[in-house]
């Protein structure tokens, strides 16, 4: 009997490799790199699954050059890179990773805040340079934490697992955005529901979480900046285009803001030449937020789960366009 056809489009943690090579026959992309577009598209014409990464464009092009295609899924929570309306429309199944990278997500976003409110990505660069000539009782002086608020903008499976360790650890108060308030959240967190602008002005702490889609692209731009506390940090975990960059860059020049941790820029990787990394208040990281062993087993499981189910004509167990079972 034939096995499936489907194209891997990075080698990932064998927790997923070895139950899909186990039911399929599969073509795993070797590189460190992601396939070109157009290799992309050669591979994936004539399969039946495709897993893709967030740095694999998934567009309407593809899709249509992949008839065969049952099933995507993509190796993230965050599936921006897939087109779901193009992919709903050809009744392909999309599935993501919800849940399991949530823990490891929300202690990069506390790590960041705490490496941005205490200067760390500068002092130890001063360190390391020469710059630390003796102690200082002024120098390198940075934010505290306990009791003050943090501002949530999104709160989903990661801002919340956020807001608890902010909240259970350093006492803060938590206001934060959503669609529609949370009374789970507000019971165990003491937390608010309020506007963007209220956040924005209220909050000592600033933390994205929001999925990213036309509506919050570009949300953080010199208008939210200039309504944030001159000592406020700016943390971003979810996506680099929810932040217009050059008013991030110069808000942080002038002091408009505190500092920032960054785990996603746009574009991904962020030049070494970029402005971002030449502001001693800015941190950034290279997208890590789910660079924990477990968390990529975990995710390398539920992506196989879904791409297997896909493949087998069953309901994917994490599906972002359910609209194609209707
Ligand atoms: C995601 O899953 O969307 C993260 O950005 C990478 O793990």
């Amino acid at each position: 009997m034939t096995r499936p056809r489907v194209f891997v489009a990075r080698r990932l943690p064998d927790a997923g490799l070895a139950p899909i090579a186990a039911e399929c026959d599969v073509d795993v992309w070797p590189d460190r790199l992601p396939p070109p577009a157009d290799e992309l598209r050669k591979r994936v014409a004539g399969c039946v699954g495709l897993v893709s990464l967030l740095t694999d464009k998934v567009d309407a092009a593809l899709l249509a050059a992949a008839p065969t295609l049952k099933v995507v899924s993509n190796f993230a929570v965050g599936v921006n890179n897939v087109d779901l309306p193009a992919a709903t429309v050809r009744k392909i199944p999309v599935g993501n990773t919800p849940g399991v990278l949530t823990d490891a997500t929300a202690d990069i976003a506390v790590t960041l805040l705490l490496a941005a409110a205490r200067r760390l990505g500068e002092n130890s660069t001063d360190a390391k340079e020469g710059r630390w000539i003796t102690w200082e009782p002024t120098g390198w002086l940075g934010c505290d934490l306990v009791g003050r608020t943090v501002g949530i903008v999104g709160m989903g499976r990661i801002g919340f697992a956020t807001a608890k360790r902010l909240h259970h650890g350093w006492g803060m108060k938590v206001l934060y955005t959503a669609r529609s308030p949370k009374p789970d959240v507000d019971r165990e967190l003491g937390a608010k529901h309020v506007d963007f602008d209220t956040l924005l002005a209220e909050s000592d702490f600033v933390s994205v979480h929001a999925d990213l889609n036309p509506t919050t692209t570009g949300m953080f731009g010199a208008e939210q900046f200039r309504q944030m506390k001159r000592t406020a940090v700016f943390v971003n975990t979810a996506r680099g285009p929810h932040v217009d960059q050059p008013e991030l860059a110069a808000a942080l020049r002038a002091g408009t803001i505190f500092a920032a941790g960054l785990d996603v820029t746009d574009p991904e990787p962020l030049p070494p030449s970029h402005e971002l990394f030449t502001l001693p208040n800015c941190i950034i990281a290279p997208h890590v937020a789910s660079a924990t062993t477990g968390t990529r087993d975990a995710m390398a499981r539920l992506c196989a789960a879904n791409l297997l189910a896909g493949v087998r004509g069953e309901r994917l167990p994490h599906c972002v366009n359910p609209q194609v079972y209707e």
